[in-house]
């Protein structure tokens, strides 16, 4: 018996290179199964999360309006996914907007106020404290 327990011990440790070598192998199954599923549904990291809309200022809350009556039939604003156009989440978040141009107020109110390829122009449908009222929303994305 004592024997037997000697030998025992005395394979221990190579048992437990194997065994600290399986749950390696494994940790590199679970990492590569991540990155795939990861790579097969984003491509990217989540975006980072909107203001809620319970929260937003008066301000905001009037661009929200504005948002929802000439914008929402045509953009997500809860996604980047694309409707007509490319989703408005994060859209001051990130450095840059769908077509690569830099993600500042300047070149928002140009797309919105003159439109981009099928996007229509909105300067005749809004006024300009509607448009300071979107923007103001928009940041909140
Ligand atoms: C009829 C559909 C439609 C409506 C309504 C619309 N858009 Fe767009 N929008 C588009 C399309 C299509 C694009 C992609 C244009 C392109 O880059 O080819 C776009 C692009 C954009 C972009 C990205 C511009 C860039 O440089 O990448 C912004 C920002 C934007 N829209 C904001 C708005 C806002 C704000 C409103 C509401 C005032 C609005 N859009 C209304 C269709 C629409």
């Amino acid at each position: 018996m004592p024997r037997a327990r000697r030998s025992t011990r005395s394979s221990r440790p190579s048992r437990q290179r194997i065994s600290y070598h399986q749950s390696l192998t494994d940790f590199r199954k679970l990492i590569a199964g991540a990155l795939a599923i990861f790579a097969l549904t984003a491509c990217r990291p989540p975006l980072p999360p909107s203001k809620p809309l319970s929260e937003l200022t008066p301000q905001e809350a009037a661009g929200h309006q504005v948002y929802a009556a000439h914008c929402a039939r045509c953009h997500y604003a809860n996604s980047d996914r694309s409707l007509h156009g490319p989703g408005l989440q994060a859209l001051y978040k990130q450095k840059y907007l769908p077509s690569g141009a830099p993600a500042n107020d300047d070149r928002v109110t140009a797309v919105i106020l003159h439109g981009r390829n099928m996007m229509p122009a909105f300067g005749n449908n809004i006024d300009e404290q509607q448009l300071d009222d979107l923007l103001a929303y928009l940041h909140t994305l």
